[in-house]
């Protein structure tokens, strides 16, 4: 894991710690509360398959490509470009991009982060009868009591990047995401045995391709980018804590696997227990337009019923333990958000760790209490920042490293660690990929995206 002082610049202990803190960046609210949402928004399974086509042509090779770019230049995002720019002054502009879009994602990624810690006191308060207080934490409109769990979740963030990223969490995530993992697994076992649950089940697995449009096309592009914490230069700085003995197309690889494997566990258990709730009187879909009603809360509104129906101590059990793991895992990747501006201010402007974590968390902390408040603004964020800025970050990586820096000086970069890089199919599928593939695919959804906006 990294030592996340600046000097000397840290770097991750082992092949595994690596792999673990780039998996606990992608792993997150976005695997839970994101993609499920998403899907149930999109119409089923047709977005599944759009989002897995995101994944492995635009996504994976971004991935490693910002890794590669991170580790040649051991530096943040904005330093990194401006390194490589050769003076231009127009490439480091993709750096400062990914700074803005890291403190914004995150002003409201720690919004829902600071429910799912309510959710667990919900779950307790439930559990001992206490029904007015359980109303009063699960309330997700409640504007101060947000304020409050956000803030808390803030400062759990702020204290972990001031900290440096220590061995402790190395480790917790190393028995945690196992325990995440098993949790889903019998949770979704429960719930298949629950009325309703098969027409859940087929709308995950049945594509309605009617569904795909312009719309859906950007959804899925933007959650791709966003689960895999890609667009935004969060792998750039993971990336520039990385030896050179290590082989980035093989980490890339197994980050990418494991984030798309939880996604599609978790779908499995979302979208199923949507429809046990629906069966149990609880409206998710509008009936005329057959919209989700609240696609922001849904799995806050849905899970929870879920627990209270198994009931008792059980019931309990696993509605804290997977309210606290949510919370971990999205402390993973919130500290991950936050290391991005943290970096460029220790990095370009000189002040030291704590200040720069203090100062750039205190602004993100201010604009989540407002989110807390005007929670439309979560939407209005992730239409931005998500869906646009990262495809948009992405669009501009995969055109500065074909063309500016070139994949050659990339490539020399990648053979530390993978010898062969140039033997085997990879080097001209990657080449292929991120010179023409992504950046067009990239553009044709954004254009398309920018026309239905104006027209
Ligand atoms: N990947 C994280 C998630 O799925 C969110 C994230 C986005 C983290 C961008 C870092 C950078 O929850």
């Amino acid at each position: 894991m990294a030592t996340t002082q600046h000097s000397p610049r840290g770097s991750w202990n082992s092949k595994l710690g690596f792999v673990l803190a780039a998996a606990g960046s992608a792993v997150g609210l976005g695997n839970i509360w994101g993609f499920p949402t998403q899907v149930a928004d999109n119409g089923g399974a047709a977005f599944i398959l759009i989002y897995l086509v995101c994944c492995l042509l635009v996504g994976f090779p971004v991935m490693i490509a910002e890794l590669a770019i991170g580790r040649k230049t051991q530096k943040n995002p904005v330093g990194a470009f401006k390194a490589l720019s050769n003076g231009n002054k127009l490439v480091p502009l993709i750096g400062y991009w990914g700074v803005i879009c890291g403190v914004m994602i995150l002003s409201f990624y720690v919004v829902i982060s600071g429910w799912t810690l309510a959710y667990v006191f919900e779950e307790i308060f439930y559990f001992l009868g206490l029904e007015a207080a359980a109303q009063y934490v699960g309330d997700l409109s409640n504007g101060f009591k947000n304020s409050i769990f956000t803030l808390f979740f803030m400062l759990l963030t702020i204290l972990v990047v001031t900290g440096g990223v220590s061995k402790g969490i190395e480790r917790a995530t190393k028995t945690l995401m196992p325990v995440l993992l098993a949790i889903l697994v019998i949770l979704i076992v429960y719930i298949l045995t629950l009325d309703g649950a098969r027409e859940g089940v087929a709308m995950y697995f049945k594509p309605d391709f009617s569904t795909i449009d312009a719309n859906l096309l950007l959804s899925a592009l933007g959650q791709a980018f966003f689960s895999l914490s890609l667009g935004m230069g969060a792998l750039i700085t993971y990336g520039s804590y990385l030896n050179k003995k290590q082989n980035i197309v093989e980490s890339a690889a197994y980050v990418t696997i494991f984030d798309i494997g939880i996604a599609v566990i978790a779908g499995l258990l979302v979208i199923p227990a949507m429809f046990v709730a629906q069966a149990g009187g609880v409206q998710i879909f509008n009936p005329e337009t057959g919209a989700l009603f609240s696609s922001v809360t849904l799995v806050f509104d849905v899970l929870p019923e879920m627990f209270h129906n198994v009931g008792g101590i059980i019931g309990l059990l696993m509605g804290i333990t997977f309210f606290i793991l949510l919370g971990l895992a999205a402390l993973t990747s919130s500290i991950s958000l936050l290391e991005v501006p943290v970096s460029y201010v220790i990095d370009e402007h000189g002040l030291n760790r704590k200040k720069s974590a203090w100062l750039v968390g205190g602004l993100v902390g201010v604009i989540s209490v407002v989110v807390s408040y005007e929670l439309y603004l979560i939407d209005v964020f992730v239409n931005i920042f998500n869906e646009i800025g990262l495809p948009l970050g992405g669009l501009m990586i995969c055109i500065f490293l074909g063309y500016f820096w070139k994949t050659e000086n990339a490539l020399l970069e990648l053979k530390d660690g993978y010898k062969n890089v140039e033997n085997g199919n990879f080097s001209p599928l990657w080449i292929i990929l991120i010179k023409y593939i992504s950046p067009i695919l990239i553009a044709l959804v954004l254009i398309t995206t920018i026309w239905s906006l104006i027209t």
